[in-house]
């Protein structure tokens, strides 16, 4: 496992916005070696020279998870032309071949494949708890857990896209952000550590548009909180 340097992880999240360019990387701070961490599981896997397409099937047909198989079934399919669309945008930049096509999909889709990662490998129907580290991060931002999820709820209530979770390198708190679409709002620095997707793809065929907050609601139940707690982890690390 390569090590990485704190400017080198920094200059890789500049770059890349969502800083997300983290497969396999996470081992070091300073040039010291720290704990290291399953990347693959925690984020998205550049290898070989492509973004992967992760296997969520399971997800489908998992009636604990509260949402219908061709609900799953139709999202994967927006995430495999999210990690398509993105492999063949950078593929057209790095030939030269810049055009509306590969600018827009350069970050439109490496953050639709980045945050569907998130989104799908995060649910569970599995009991699951909050570390020390990742409450002392909410209670440090937003004073309770319950405050929290208000926050994060009251952000998918105002936007067609995603309300995430994220560490902000800058000042090493977390906070939730609002993004429109996949793109739109979202600030440099940040790793998300959660997502919660309120594009209508993702509920309206279930529960209808009016039935947002029981989507959101039913969403909550599914998160697996070691997960996010392991990204809060990793991503710690590096501050
Ligand atoms: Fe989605």
């Amino acid at each position: 496992m390569k090590e990485m340097t704190r400017r080198d992880f920094f200059s890789a999240a500049a770059v890349s916005g969502l800083g997300l360019g983290l497969a396999g990387v996470l081992t070091g701070c300073n040039g010291t070696k720290v704990k290291s961490f399953d990347m693959a599981e925690l984020y998205p896997v550049y290898k070989d020279g492509s973004y992967q397409e992760k296997n969520f099937l399971h997800l489908i047909n998992k009636p604990g998870l509260g949402l219908e198989a061709s609900v799953i079934q139709n999202h994967l399919g927006l995430y495999h032309n999210y990690v398509k669309n993105v492999n063949r945008a950078e593929r057209e930049m790095v030939t030269g071949n810049v055009n509306e096509f590969s600018m827009k999909h350069l970050a439109f889709s490496l953050n639709g494949m980045a945050l569907h990662d998130i989104y799908f490998s995060n649910m569970t129907t599995e009991e699951t708890k909050r570390s020390y580290a990742l409450d002392d991060a909410i209670k440090g931002t937003f004073g309770s857990f319950e405050k929290y999820m208000k926050n994060l709820t009251e952000l998918a209530m105002q936007v067609d896209g995603w309300s995430i979770t994220a560490f902000n390198l800058l000042n090493g708190r977390l906070f939730n952000y609002a993004l429109k679409h996949h793109s739109d709002n979202f600030p440099n620095f940040v790793i998300p550590i959660l997502a919660l997707d309120v594009y209508e793809h993702a509920y309206v065929a279930q529960f209808s548009k009016e039935g947002k907050v029981e989507y959101i609601e039913a969403f909550k139940k599914t998160i697996n909180w070691d997960l996010v707690s392991r990204r809060l982890e990793a991503i710690q690390n590096l501050t």
